[in-house]
């Protein structure tokens, strides 16, 4: 019985180690894309970059830093740290970048941006976001 118990604590804390940190910057597995958005690409198209650089500069460069690393001063004492949205980009799709702009990510700092930017606003920040390297 003890022993059952141990090899149970044991993957129990193998399971925690492949969970946790989070903090890292390496793209694990994205989070789904809640069904409302889910599927949604960008209708503005990539010349949307422009006006999308921008909205970056006035409300995410803080954090974000001016080419998206994470590097912004504003984000250097936060936990976890602004992602580099550079990485990000070539995994994630469009709705998932517009589902985080608008809703925000529960447990960092990032804020919900819907009602503060408008929807051509947060749709011309995921334009210039696909522009990242
Ligand atoms: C106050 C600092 C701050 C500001 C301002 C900010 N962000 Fe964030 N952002 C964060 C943090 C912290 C995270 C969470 C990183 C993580 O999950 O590890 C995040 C996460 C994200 C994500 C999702 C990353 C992921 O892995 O799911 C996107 C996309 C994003 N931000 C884009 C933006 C855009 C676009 C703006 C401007 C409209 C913006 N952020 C403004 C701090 C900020």
């Amino acid at each position: 019985m003890k022993k059952v118990l141990f090899v149970v604590l044991i993957l129990g804390a193998i399971a925690l180690a492949a969970c946790g940190g989070g903090s890292s910057n390496a793209v694990a597995t994205l989070a789904p894309v809640p069904a409302e958005f889910a599927g949604q690409t960008n209708p503005l198209g990539a010349d949307a970059a422009t006006a999308g650089a921008e909205v970056f500069k006035t409300n995410c460069e803080a954090c974000h830093g001016s080419l998206g690393k994470g590097d912004g001063p504003a984000g250097a004492a936060l936990d976890p740290a602004p992602k580099d949205l550079s990485v990000l980009q070539t995994t994630a799709g469009d709705d998932y970048l517009y589902w985080r702009i608008n809703t925000g990510k529960e447990g960092t700092s990032m804020v919900a941006w819907k009602g503060v930017l408008t929807d051509e606003q947060i749709w011309q920040a995921v334009a210039f976001i696909r522009t990242l390297k």
